[in-house]
């Protein structure tokens, strides 16, 4: 079969499925799955096979199931991935805070983007491993949990996503479909929105492969019988002002308190206001959008990120002190700013130096069982639109161990761009597959 697909043949709906439960049961090699792997992302799969990965990955694990008045409640978001992105620690409890049920099965750091389940776990006691009986349990009492794959929930996916990302595989539009799709089917879903991401920082730089991704991960959703739409956003600079694990719990904090930066909230919003208008919490989009920020003004999606943090094994006082803004979440031991180096307008700042700089100082994995740093990040001072003198700090890199070179500075700084102005426009640009409310309108609100 690794012949076969080297030398760019279709694998059947059989030889699928022999794969996916050879990669289940532990009974195809990591060697073999690594070429196989590497053979799908050089040769690609056809939308038949891509379907049938997709479908074997869902059933490698058991298919939740839902209490019949949760029906036509029990939605999802899922982003392609990218960097700063922070939106499901936030939009998980809004959701629920609209009286939504949202089964969020989400990933580890992937290549160089970062990981919701890493983020979560740089929490003090947050598990992400829960049982179907556990899941439905914590959805009954508080409305959303996030939790990671096992060996009971896409235990295909668990396996073959980190070996995507041991082996450079990560980039392919039938494995990212697949291993996104496997996870939301499995759900059991009435609804799903999801982020797909172009530029520099995403997984698909080309906004038209971007866009395929989107259609195609539409067209699985609405086989596999969830209504899906898909945003297509930009994903240049980072999205808010904090990229790292623990940074970013902060920041997604902030914005369950109505105070996260535009952009972020911006995301949160229009991912959100799809969401209650394709499961009808909200008659249109205006009121979905308003319904989601209300939930961010009030401390309702708050209360309901702390019962979450509660229910999967944060202790009581820990989760009330960190939603109160008290630094409970380990930080670096060393800090360093760095200094424009020029002044003017803030007009991008290039998301995958960074990105990849904070992968060295330990911030992702190079190998299956590495362990990563949670503390390690960085923090923007000034981003897109600001004013900047020369000499300004702009930048706050959290470091420990390696510690920030020369090299890693130069980068860093060579990843602001200051210009005379800045035109800025929506980050969404663009919903694949929603039955709009808003007529032709389809961009989110700013
Ligand atoms: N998110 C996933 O779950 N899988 C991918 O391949 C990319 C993003």
């Amino acid at each position: 079969m690794i012949q076969k697909k080297r030398d760019k043949q279709a694998l059947n709906a059989e030889e699928i499925r022999y794969f996916v439960q050879g990669v289940t049961k532990q009974t195809i090699q990591d060697c073999q799955i690594g070429a196989m792997l590497m053979a799908i992302r050089l040769q690609g799969m056809t939308q038949e096979e891509t379907v049938n990965l997709t479908k074997e990955m869902k059933v490698s694990g058991v298919t939740l199931q839902w209490p019949k008045e949760w029906l036509g409640l029990v939605v999802d978001k899922h982003s392609t991935g990218g960097v700063g992105d922070k939106v499901s620690l936030i939009l998980a409890p809004a959701l629920a805070a609209c009286g939504c049920k949202v089964p969020m099965i989400s990933g580890r750091g992937l290549g160089h983007t970062g990981g919701t389940l890493d983020k979560m776990e740089s929490i003090p006691g947050f598990n992400v491993e829960q049982s179907p009986g556990k899941m439905k349990d914590i959805l009954s009492k508080v409305g959303c949990c996030i939790v990671g794959q096992t060996a009971k929930l896409v235990p295909a996916d668990k396996k073959l996503y980190a070996i995507r990302d041991m082996t450079s595989t990560v980039d392919s539009l039938p494995l990212i479909a697949a291993s996104i799709m496997s996870k939301k089917g499995a759900e059991s879903l009435t609804a799903l929105m999801l982020d797909v991401k172009f530029g520099e920082g995403a997984l698909f730089k080309e906004i038209n492969s971007a866009k395929e991704l989107a259609q195609y991960l539409v067209d699985i959703g609405n086989d596999l019988g969830v209504q899906t739409a898909a945003a297509l956003s930009r994903m240049d600079s980072p999205i808010g002002r904090c990229v790292g694990n623990s940074l970013e719990v902060i920041e997604s904090i902030e914005c369950l308190n109505g105070r996260g930066p535009k952009d972020l909230e911006e995301l949160v919003i229009c991912l959100g206001s799809h969401l209650l208008n394709m499961c009808k919490k909200a008659e249109s989009l205006e009121a979905g959008e308003k319904a989601i920020k209300d939930v961010l003004k009030n401390g309702c999606a708050l209360d309901k990120f702390q019962a979450m943090l509660v229910a999967q094994g944060v202790t009581t006082d820990l989760a009330k002190d960190l939603c109160q803004g008290m630094r409970v979440l380990e930080r670096a031991v060393k800090q360093e700013e760095l200094k424009a180096q020029a002044g003017g307008v803030v007009q991008a700042i290039h998301s995958l130096p960074v990105a990849k700089v904070l992968h060295e100082l330990g911030a992702g994995r190079d190998q299956l069982d590495h362990s990563i740093n949670w503390s390690v990040g960085i923090e923007l001072l000034k981003t897109v639109g600001d004013k900047i003198n020369k000499g300004d700090p702009w930048i706050r890199v959290h470091f420990e161990n390696p510690s920030l070179s020369e090299g890693q500075k130069i980068r860093l700084q060579q990843s602001l761009v200051i210009g005379e102005e800045v035109q800025e426009g929506p980050l969404v640009i663009e919903i694949i597959g929603a039955q709009s409310q808003r007529g032709n309108r389809h961009n989110c609100s700013p």
